[in-house]
């Protein structure tokens, strides 16, 4: 039973749901108990029924959140390390949590003993080499609080809230992208605390393997303490969000795709969000930034002259153009369940873009779900010529330049998940065709990790980089430690 209970936990579906006993319970506040005898006082363990383990837990979609046995939130690398060693040594599930904006039970959640990195929130500038090295358990707001006195940014988080641990090891599609590439296109050291508790300095040139295989790879090779990536000076930046009713939506499309087609600016980006509800689009909102205190004319001249709801632009610190995102996004599903997807775009066409809208009016309307649903799709152009990479310089391969869409159904009955996951797949396999009859070539294209399904294959998130992968799974975790906490598995 216990055995069996583990199992079903740890293959990667979106829509898992394990069976609880009291048992396993019980044999899980062992570990619980274990570890709390062997951390420091820098580190500690909370059980139900406290505040810290209800925040601990706490995930930024209801759905994704599990309870556990017991939490615990290490305060030092050495003491990861000892709790590494002690789940080694027994059977008990765990996970592994950042900011907990998975949107996939089971990924950063867990039964068994769920790890908060929450107190990993230090920040070291180094100005000889132009890098921070950060903590892995703190939001990039709090990340992006302590560099605006410095001046300073890094290629992060788009939205506050999210985890620096998660985004950071999937990939990372930030405002700067379009200058630098992704996240972990700037990361250039990583402190690693492997599946055997060996705590490792991972470099190009100390373990080329592991800083492979840790860029894009997630939890597979153990937890990640700190991240290094290269900082940029920052000033001012110009930007907001602008909102649009449904009628409109057909101008913004045009302009979206003559941006995506046109722009070489590497400090210029934009985000477009289209909301439906019952088998109506009910609006559309526009994120625009600019890398300096204003863009240069012209630039996005084209989604300016369209007529708008409501308009908030302008001249900001880069913290505040993050919060001032975060005022007007509706995607706060405090009681709904979530489940995200992606399709990526090599080109982002105007007859794409029309079979989205079809779509989200297709999947949100009354009778797939009987409660009404909330769908919004977000189209994400970035500049090809920053972001493409070698396909061996990082697991997550982008040697392909592709334009991420980001799927979100969100639904407020545990009832309809089964309902949901078709609907979200149907809407990703018709946009897939979409692009195919628009004449798109997707040969060697991947998904995008962080946006994708939790039951995704590995080979449509890894592609050719599957074997490699898996190769060095079973060489730093060979007795499959990490396979007892959720994710993706090279496996
Ligand atoms: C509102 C919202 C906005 C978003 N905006 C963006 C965006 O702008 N750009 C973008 O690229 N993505 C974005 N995403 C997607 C986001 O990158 C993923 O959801 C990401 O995995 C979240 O990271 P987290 O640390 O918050 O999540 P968590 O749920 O804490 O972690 C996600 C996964 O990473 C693993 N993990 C986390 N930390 C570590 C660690 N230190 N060591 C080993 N494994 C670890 C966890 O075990 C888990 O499997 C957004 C998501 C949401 C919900
Ligand atoms: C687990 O241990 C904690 C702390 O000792 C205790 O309060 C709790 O009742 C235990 N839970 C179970 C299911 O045994
Ligand atoms: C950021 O916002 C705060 C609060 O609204 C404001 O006081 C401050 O002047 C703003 N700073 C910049 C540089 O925009
Ligand atoms: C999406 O594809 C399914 C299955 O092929 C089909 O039944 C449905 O009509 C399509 N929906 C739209 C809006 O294209
Ligand atoms: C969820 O769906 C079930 C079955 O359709 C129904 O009985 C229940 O009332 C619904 N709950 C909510 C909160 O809508
Ligand atoms: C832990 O694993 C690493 C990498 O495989 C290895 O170099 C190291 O010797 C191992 N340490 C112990 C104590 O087994």
């Amino acid at each position: 039973m216990f055995t069996f209970a583990v199992f079903i936990c740890l293959i990667p579906l979106g829509f898992c749901k394990p069976l609880q006993t009291r048992d396993s319970q019980s044999l899980f506040n062992v570990t619980c108990h274990h570890i709390a005898r062997v951390i420091s006082s820098a580190s500690a363990v909370y059980y139900p029924g406290s505040p810290q383990f209800i925040s601990d837990i706490e995930h930024w979609a209801p759905s994704s959140t599990q309870v556990s046995a017991c939490s615990v939130e290490p305060g030092t690398v050495k003491d990861v390390a000892a709790i590494v060693n002690v789940l080694a040594r027994s059977t008990t599930p765990f996970s592994i949590q950042s900011g907990g904006h998975a949107t996939s039970v089971g990924f950063s959640s867990t039964l068994g003993v769920a790890i908060n990195l929450v107190r990993l929130n230090s920040m070291a500038y180094d100005p000889t080499s132009r890098t921070v090295t950060i903590g892995t358990g703190q939001t990039w707001s709090d990340l992006f609080q302590k560099l605006e006195p410095l001046e300073l940014n890094v290629a992060g988080g788009r939205m506050g809230g999210v985890g620096v641990g998660g985004l950071a090891l999937g990939g990372g599609y930030s405002w700067l992208s379009n200058r630098h590439g992704l996240t972990i296109d700037t990361i250039t050291a990583l402190e690693l605390v492997l599946p055997n508790s060996t705590v490792v300095h991972v470099t190009p040139s100390s373990a080329p393997e592991l800083f492979f295989g840790l860029r894009g790879g997630f939890n597979n090779f153990g937890i990640v303490t700190k991240i290094t990536m290269r900082a940029y000076k920052q000033g001012p930046v110009w930007g907001g969000v602008l909102s649009f009713d449904a009628d409109k939506v057909e101008a913004v499309n045009a302009a979206l795709a003559k941006f995506s087609a046109s722009n070489t600016d590497p400090d210029g980006n934009c985000l477009f969000n289209f909301f439906w509800s019952n088998g109506v689009l009910i609006a559309g909102t526009l994120q625009l930034f600019y890398n300096g205190p204003e863009p240069p004319s012209g630039l996005f001249s084209e989604f300016l002259s369209i007529p708008h709801t409501s308009k908030d632009l302008g001249t900001r610190s880069f913290l505040n153009f993050t919060k001032a995102l975060s005022v007007v996004n509706p995607l706060k599903p405090t009681h709904l369940r979530v489940a995200f997807s992606s399709v990526s775009m090599p080109h982002i066409a105007v007859p794409v873009l029309k079979d989205i809208i079809q779509q989200g009016q297709y999947y949100s309307r009354p009778g797939v779900f009987s409660t009404q649903p909330f769908v919004s799709f977000a189209v994400e152009p970035f500049y090809w010529k920053s972001m493409v990479r070698p396909r061996d310089d990082a697991a997550y391969p982008h040697d392909v330049f592709v334009n991420p869409l980001n799927l979100f159904f969100g639904w407020p009955n545990a009832t309809e998940d089964a309902a949901a996951s078709s609907a979200i797949k149907g809407a990703g396999a018709n946009i897939t065709q979409a692009l195919i009859n628009n004449g798109q070539d997707l040969t060697g294209t991947v998904l995008y990790p962080n946006y994708a399904l939790g039951d995704a294959t590995i080979e449509s998130l890894y592609g050719a980089n599957v074997p490699a992968l898996k190769a060095l799974r079973s060489k730093y975790d060979p007795k499959g430690v990490f396979l007892r906490t959720g994710g993706y598995k090279f496996i």
